[in-house]
């Protein structure tokens, strides 16, 4: 009792002043009970719908490229994975998918790859400004990986709006478990601190229960969150891959996931936080609990269903039959079965709306 008392304290005051210390983000994930949930959920739903009311924004994912010359250890399309099947779609198959979503309602893209060197800057360059030219009133976000400024600058001034890259986890001996020596959790860091220097809305984020991951880990995840202060930020959880290093470890829960979505809108409330394809993985109705716990985004997939299959970052990945039209349908039914709507606008950041 006294510890319930001790994390309904904690929740008021992460309310009140949208920040805690380490040592009290790390209460309250070590002692998240059914009970401290449901009282963090009830005021992260509040704060969403002050902010947005129950609009959910949906932007449309083209993942245009599964081959990868990084190798990080979770994910099922590293290049070590012999198995995966690869495929890049071209520049009429992207606009394709664009046009096809902007029948649908869509008014963001996000154009996700590995980090794949066939597509040269100015191939990225020619994609992005055909898009732009194309549907003047969308938003284009990239989710490339890691690149130097001066081709961050050169997607931007072609006319890219946002770009998400995920941290994966604050801490470097945290990060080094995940990934091979070539990849540098500071490398990463400087790559979020360039994107915000040059103008894009950013997007970052985590996995939750990742091998290795502690309390303290995600307690470090949300001062770094407060510090970067992202637009947008993308968790979910961690699922094991049958083709990885990691085959064997346990995944993320449901439940974790939902409380780090809860700390997160109390910690920033106006962001823009995605009910993600993992959570929907997960638990059948996973994408509805993540926005009664405070999102207000989903992602449904544009990729042609040829390929769907192909994109596999972790096992029994959903939506990976279905056409386009139907994911959009699917997901209106469900966001309203829970009394939300999707809405047909470019879903900007709360601070950014006139
Ligand atoms: N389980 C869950 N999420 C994963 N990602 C990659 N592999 C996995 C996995 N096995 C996430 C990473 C990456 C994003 C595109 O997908 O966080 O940044
Ligand atoms: Fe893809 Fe439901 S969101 S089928």
């Amino acid at each position: 009792m006294i510890k319930i008392n001790k994390s309904f304290f904690l929740i008021d005051k992460l309310e009140q002043d949208n920040s805690l210390t380490l040592s009290e983000y790390e209460y309250l994930i070590s002692n998240q009970s059914e009970e401290t949930s449901e009282y963090l959920f009830e005021k992260s739903r509040a704060l969403r719908e002050k902010y947005y009311k129950k609009d959910v924004y949906i932007r449309g994912l083209i993942e245009f490229s599964n081959y990868c010359k990084n190798d990080c250890l979770y994910c099922g399309i590293r290049r070590s994975n012999k198995n995966a099947e690869r495929y890049r779609l071209t520049a009429d198959e992207i606009l394709e998918c664009c046009s096809d979503g902007y029948q649908l309602g869509f008014r963001t893209f996000v154009l996700q790859s590995g980090e794949d060197p066939y597509y040269t800057d100015d191939m990225l360059v020619s994609i992005i400004s055909s898009i732009k030219n194309s549907f003047p009133d969308c938003a284009l976000t990239l989710s490339i990986g890691e690149k130097t400024y001066e081709q961050y600058k050169a997607y931007f001034d072609a006319g890219a709006d946002r770009y998400l890259l995920r941290h994966e986890t604050a801490n470097k001996e945290h990060y080094d478990k995940l990934h091979p020596d070539n990849l540098s959790h500071d490398n990463r860091l400087q790559c979020l601190y360039n994107l915000k220097e040059i103008g894009y809305q950013v997007g970052t984020g985590f996995m939750v229960g990742s091998p290795y991951q502690t309390a303290k880990n995600l307690a470090q995840d949300m001062l770094f969150l407060k510090e970067l202060q992202p637009h947008m930020i993308g968790i979910g959880p961690f699922i094991s891959h049958k083709d990885t290093p990691f085959s064997q470890e346990q995944s993320g829960t449901m439940e974790q996931t939902l409380f780090m979505i809860g700390l997160i809108r109390l910690t920033l409330p106006q962001a823009l936080i995605p009910a993600t394809t993992a959570l929907g993985t997960i638990h059948p109705r996973g994408r509805e609990k993540g926005i009664l716990a405070g999102a207000n985004v989903v992602m449904p997939n544009l990729s042609p269903t040829s390929v769907r299959k192909k994109y596999m970052l972790y096992d029994n990945k959903i939506c990976t039959g279905d056409e386009s039209a139907q994911c959009r349908l699917c997901l209106q039914r469900r966001m309203e079965s829970i009394g939300y709507r999707i809405v047909v606008n470019k879903g900007d950041h709360a601070s950014l709306v006139k």
